[in-house]
């Protein structure tokens, strides 16, 4: 198993290169932070952390099922959707079994294909670095358990329509659960041609939706993971599941910024000018970008994308490089504040003008 690179935390860079000013642009987090209503809700739970969670984590998910017209047996809580991940690996996965997921994608759905050491079949994606969902149901057979679709898409930010998801549902063999990822889901919830995965559980689909509340709500550091799925497969993954993975400041913290409506439309405001700012600039210095509808996006270069990262490090600006995801050439940027993507662009403009091609 090749080991999970996180984004290379800050204190890290300001150590390493002796700077002191390091702005991450690398893990898709919300750069408007969490929610004030989050921070007081872990105060004041904070009194009472000598008390186990709720194990059931009752009322975050009365909150969800509330909120999204489902039964409290369709909803997931774990400890990040990484969780979530790992557990329907772990609950679905075994021996001669096969899990189909697209090339590149989000590397812990590998990691659950490794762990349960099964056979991983990888689709690239297609020529607009989309999911190939046809290439994708043909790659699936009578032995295929899992397969994941990530939407937005993460490192594309690329997105799949509503009448090809359901085609995939519809093509693929019966025993196959697909995983629609939405932890992107609230940038690009307002798209007309946007599968809603909600709708395919209330209606009975065999599709497991994920979701977060690690980017839009900005609770990333405390890791509290949602999802729907049918009561079965709820069921299932509670059997396997620590009982006490959502810790009571992060279940506190989930409710809390859930009601907060006026931070999560700043945050979408916020990560929209963002997008459409860089997506400006950057092909004003003649370069392209994959068009994105998450909180980050990919800029499409003509130099090795290790160099530019490494260069933008020096100049105090993490990123991630497209090398290990087999996208060369290709930097992924998060979001940021105004005054983070302003140096974004200034050392990204001066790294491309030093940079031999
Ligand atoms: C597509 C996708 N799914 C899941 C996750 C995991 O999020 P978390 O475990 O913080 O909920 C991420 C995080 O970057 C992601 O990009």
């Amino acid at each position: 198993m090749t080991p999970y690179v996180p984004g290379k935390p800050i204190e890290e860079v300001k150590r390493e290169l002796g700077i002191s000013h390091v702005v991450k642009l690398a893990s898709n987090e919300n750069p408007l932070g969490p929610s004030p209503l989050a921070v007081a809700a872990v105060r004041k739970a904070a009194e009472t952390m000598h008390l186990y969670p709720d194990a059931s984590g009752h009322a975050l998910k009365e909150a969800l099922a509330e909120k999204h017209g489902l039964d409290l047996n369709q909803i997931l809580l774990g400890n990040g959707s990484d969780e979530l991940i790992h557990l329907l690996g772990l609950i679905l996965l075994g021996p001669g079994d096969n899990m189909v997921v697209a090339r590149p994608t989000f590397v812990r759905y590998e990691a659950a294909a490794h762990l349960a050491n099964i056979e991983l079949r990888q689709v690239p994606l297609d020529a607009e670095w989309k999911h190939d969902l046809s290439a994708m149901a043909a790659a699936c057979d009578e032995k295929t358990k899992l397969l994941f679709v990530a939407n937005p898409h993460n490192p594309t930010g690329t997105v799949v329509n509503a009448e090809d998801f359901v085609a995939l549902l519809e093509s693929v063999p019966p025993q196959v659960v697909v995983v629609l990822d939405e932890a992107y889901y609230e940038y690009a919830a307002h798209l007309d041609f946007y599968p809603q995965g909600v709708d395919l559980v209330r209606s009975g689909r065999q599709v497991v939706v994920l979701r977060t509340f690690s980017k839009a709500y900005g609770l990333a550091g405390i890791r509290v993971g949602y999802g729907f799925a049918s009561p079965e497969i709820t069921d299932a993954i509670d059997r396997a599941r620590e009982p006490f993975d959502v810790n009571s400041l992060a279940q506190a913290a989930a409710i809390a910024a859930l009601s907060d409506e006026d931070h999560l439309s700043r945050s979408r405001t916020l990560n929209l000018d963002g997008l459409l700012r860089i997506t400006r600039e950057v092909e004003a210095m003649g370069y392209t970008v994959i068009p994105s509808f998450a909180n980050f996006i990919c800029i499409q270069t003509d130099r090795p994308a290790g160099d530019i990262f490494q260069a933008l490090l020096h100049q105090g600006i993490i990123v991630r490089s497209g090398d290990p995801l087999g996208m060369p050439g290709v930097i992924r940027v998060s979001i940021g504040t105004e005054e983070e993507i302003t140096a974004f662009l200034k050392a990204f403009s001066q790294v491309m003008q030093s940079l031999p091609v």
